[in-house]
């Protein structure tokens, strides 16, 4: 079987991945082709001269158009990092830009490209280190997901520092804590769904998350309000604005602190641990902890509590049920838990790969269990739901985000769309998409909430 010239090979493993490099099109085969992977490799063009002409050119969403330079902005997906993927500049002609504004996923190369300009161009824009362009067969469906993914090599995890893991194996963040500096970390180390959502947004009626996070819990005035690892302070000044509460904040990082006092004045804050509250028993009508519970420990040991455990599990929330506990001593009776973070009903607590400390998502349907053990009356519900999230509003796609935040990389994580993202320059080409899908900040439908209470 004789490959057509403009296939490359590429040996990776047992395999080898063929690239067309006129058509952006590849198929992976095991080494040594059988007779078996002709009908697929014809279907692809690879064996006889592609009917280029015919062929429909579908844009990458992972590149966008920078008409001032003029260039193509396209993620390279061959570098791809823990964070996602770089993006780089290619400098393109004006004819060469009409022509990629006039890929609608529909007309054919032949309306688009006098067939003499065609090759060099094709080869610029459908080789694997660019892939902005790909030749199908026929026009591009809605459903069809090529425009969205990209060849690349599987997202590599971050490294971790021995100090994030205890001799027992245990996840533990206290010098990670120790050493933030405030000061962008939410919009380059670990963005949170509050902060993401920090600004008025349409998913959650033109409120930001702290305000719609206060009208569901309506604290009444003066009620003592305490919330643990408050980040930089977002929630506390949304808690505060309407009103007045005797609102605590308690973080073990000190720098955080220092940006919550900026953030919210009429708050206090105090320096300790989520398991060791600095705060006297019965003290509390409310105890909220928003996205905090991954970052306390897990441990493949899963010690006094007596849980129903999965088969094979592997990691428990244990931190998060000492919080529980410490809950229980410092709320009065009567007094309010809410405790919101990534994680499933039922599913394994996983520690994520991309961030570059470890973070463990929760098993709420086990949290439920220690809570009601304890004496909480006690439910879980998603965050969505909790706090009336429109699942159909839209934000930037993630690859539209990771162009922007490579264009500007000072720009802050905000569930941006692209008609209110910060512009350096004029971009061409970012796309929205629903907030259930890939965007600036985690997703939404990830996050669970266990509201509590404390009988009187
Ligand atoms: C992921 S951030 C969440 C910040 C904010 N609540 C939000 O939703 O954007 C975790 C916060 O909890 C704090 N934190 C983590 N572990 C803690 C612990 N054991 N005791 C007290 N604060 C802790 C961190 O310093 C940080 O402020």
């Amino acid at each position: 079987m004789q490959l057509h010239a403009a296939v490359e090979v590429h040996p990776q493993g047992d395999e080898l991945l063929l690239w067309h490099r006129w058509t952006g099109r590849c198929a992976r085969v095991p080494r040594g082709l059988r007779p078996g992977h002709e009908a697929l490799l014809r279907r692809l063009h690879m064996l006889e001269a592609a009917p280029l002409g015919e062929l429909v050119p579908v844009r990458s969403r992972w590149s966008v158009l920078l008409p001032d330079r003029p260039a193509l902005w396209h993620a390279l997906p061959l570098q791809r990092g823990p964070g996602g993927f770089p993006f780089a500049e290619l400098r393109l002609e004006d004819w060469q830009l009409d022509f990629l504004r006039g890929c609608n996923g529909a007309r054919p190369l032949a309306d688009l490209l006098e067939p003499e300009r065609a090759l060099p161009l094709l080869e610029l824009l459908c080789g694997r280190g660019v892939q902005a362009l790909r030749l199908q067969d026929g026009p591009v469906r809605a459903s069809d997901p090529g425009p969205w993914t990209l060849s690349a090599p599987v997202r590599p995890p971050e490294a971790r520092a021995s100090h994030q893991r205890g001799d027992r194996g245990q996840t533990t963040l206290g010098r990670y804590h120790q050493e933030i500096r405030a000061e962008g970390h939410f919009d380059h180390r670990e963005t949170t769904l509050a902060h993401a959502f920090a600004e008025p947004h349409p998913a959650l009626g033109g409120r930001r998350y702290g305000q719609a996070l206060r009208e569901v819990l309506a604290p009444a005035p003066g009620q003592r309000v305490v919330e643990v690892g408050a980040g930089t302070g977002e929630l506390a000044r949304d808690f505060l604005g309407p009103g007045p509460l005797a609102y605590t904040r308690v973080d073990r990082s000190p720098e955080l602190l220092a940006a919550q006092d900026l953030a919210a004045p009429g708050s206090r804050g105090l320096l300790g641990d989520a398991l060791a509250l600095p705060l006297r028993d019965g003290s509390v009508d409310l105890l909220l902890a928003n996205e905090v519970l991954a970052d306390l420990e897990a441990s493949p040991e899963l010690g006094d509590w007596d849980l129903r455990v999965e088969p094979g599990q592997a990691l428990f929330n244990t931190g998060s049920f000492s919080l529980l506990r410490e809950a229980w001593r410092v709320l009065r009776p009567g007094g309010r838990l809410w405790l919101s973070e990534f994680g499933g009903l039922d599913e394994q607590p996983t520690e994520t790969r991309q961030l570059d400390h470890p973070e463990v998502s929760v098993h709420f349907g086990q949290l439920l269990q220690v809570a009601l053990a304890l004496g909480f009356s006690a439910t879980v519900r998603p965050l969505s739901e909790v706090l009336g999230f429109d699942l159909s509003a839209r934000w930037l796609s993630r690859p539209s985000w990771e162009a922007m935040r490579c264009l500007d990389p000072s720009l802050p994580a905000r569930a941006w769309t692209a008609r209110t993202v910060p512009r350096p320059e004029r971009v061409e080409g970012l796309v929205d998409r629903a907030v259930t899908q890939d965007g600036p900040g985690p997703v939404v439908t990830r996050f669970w909430v266990l509201e509590a209470r404390r009988p009187r």
